[in-house]
C-alpha cells in the first residue's frame, strides 16, 4: 500500500500539562520552530488552554484539538465538556486514548458514541487504539485492536467518517510514556492490519484514505523509523510534544516524508 496521497500529520497530545498562563508561549515556540507547510500540525492542550493555544497559533496553519468530548450534547454531567461547546476553540479531538480508557473506564462502545458527537460537531477525530503488553506477548495485539475498532466504529457510516477526516492512532499501551517505543515494522504491520479490518467491514478502498499515526514514546530520535514506513502517516506525540526542540525535529523529519509523497504522487 503506497501512502502517497495521505497527509503527514504530527499531533501533539499535551495531556494534563500546561496552564492558560504558559500554554500560549509554548504553542508559539512550537509554531515558530515547525513551519513546514506540507506537514499537518495539531496541538491538543487541556480544555482550559484551548483558547490560549488557539490565539497563540492564529494564522500559523496549526490545528487545535481537544483531548476528549462527552457523549451527550448537554445536561446534568458535572465537570464534562460536550462537542458543541468546543465550537470556536478546537477543530480536532482525540478520542479513546488509553489513559481515558484506564482512568475513566471508557469502553469501545462509549468511544463510538463520542465519535458520533465529534463528527456531528465538525471535529476531526483522532481515534486511539492499542494493546496492552500482555496482549501483545500473548499474540493478541491485532485481535485487540480489531475489537476496539469494531466497537468504536459500529453503526458509523464509513463515508461519513471519511468525510470527517477520521485519523486512527495506533498507540500500544506499553509504549506510552515508558521510553519503550514499538518498532517501525511492528507499527507498520498493525497499520496494515487496521486497514485490512476497515476494508473487511465495508470501507473498501476508503481504508487507504484513512491516515494512521503511531504513538508511544515517539521522539525526534526515533520518528524516522516510523515515517520510513509507507503505511504510517505521522505520530501522536505525548511527552516529547512539550519540547519545541523535539517538535522541530519531528516535524522536520515529517516534512521529508511529505515531500517524498508529493513527488511520488505528482
Ligand atoms: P508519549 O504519549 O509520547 O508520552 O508516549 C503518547 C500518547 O499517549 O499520545
Amino acid at each position: 500500500m503506497i501512502g502517497a496521497m495521505r497527509p503527514v500529520i504530527i499531533a501533539a497530545n499535551w495531556k494534563m500539562n500546561t496552564t492558560p498562563a504558559d500554554a500560549g508561549d509554548l504553542a508559539r515556540a512550537i509554531a515558530g520552530r515547525t513551519r513546514e507547510p506540507d506537514v499537518v500540525r495539531v496541538i491538543c492542550p487541556p480544555y482550559v488552554c484551548l483558547a490560549a493555544v488557539r490565539d497563540a497559533v492564529a494564522g500559523e496553519g496549526i490545528g487545535v484539538g481537544a483531548q476528549n468530548v462527552h457523549q451527550e450534547l448537554a445536561g446534568a454531567h458535572t465537570g464534562e465538556v460536550s462537542a458543541p461547546m468546543l465550537a470556536g476553540l478546537a477543530t480536532w479531538v482525540i478520542l479513546g486514548h488509553s489513559e481515558r480508557r484506564r482512568d475513566a473506564g471508557e469502553s469501545d462502545a462509549l468511544v463510538g458514541r463520542k465519535l458520533g458527537r465529534a463528527v456531528e460537531a465538525g471535529l476531526r477525530p483522532i481515534l486511539c487504539v492499542g494493546e496492552q503488553l500482555a496482549e501483545r506477548e500473548a499474540g493478541q495485539a491485532v485481535a485487540v485492536v480489531e475489537r476496539q475498532l469494531a466497537g468504536a466504529l459500529a453503526g458509523h457510516d464509513p463515508a461519513t467518517l471519511l468525510a470527517a477526516g477520521l485519523v486512527i492512532a495506533y498507540e500500544p499501551v506499553w509504549a506510552i510514556g515508558t521510553g519503550r517505543n514499538a518498532s517501525g515494522a511492528d507499527a507498520a504491520a498493525m497499520a496494515e492490519a487496521i486497514r485490512a479490518a476497515l476494508r473487511a467491514s465495508g470501507w473498501g478502498t476508503g481504508a487507504d484514505d484513512v491516515p494512521i499515526l503511531y504513538g508511544g514514546s515517539c521522539t525526534s530520535a526515533n520518528i524516522a523509523e516510523f515515517l520510513a514506513e509507507p503505511s504510517i502517516d505521522g505520530a501522536l506525540v505525548g511527552g516529547a510534544s512539550l519540547k519545541p526542540d523535539e517538535m522541530a525535529g519531528m516535524v522536520g523529519r515529517a516534512a521529508i516524508t511529505a515531500a517524498a509523497r508529493r513527488a511520488a504522487g505528482a
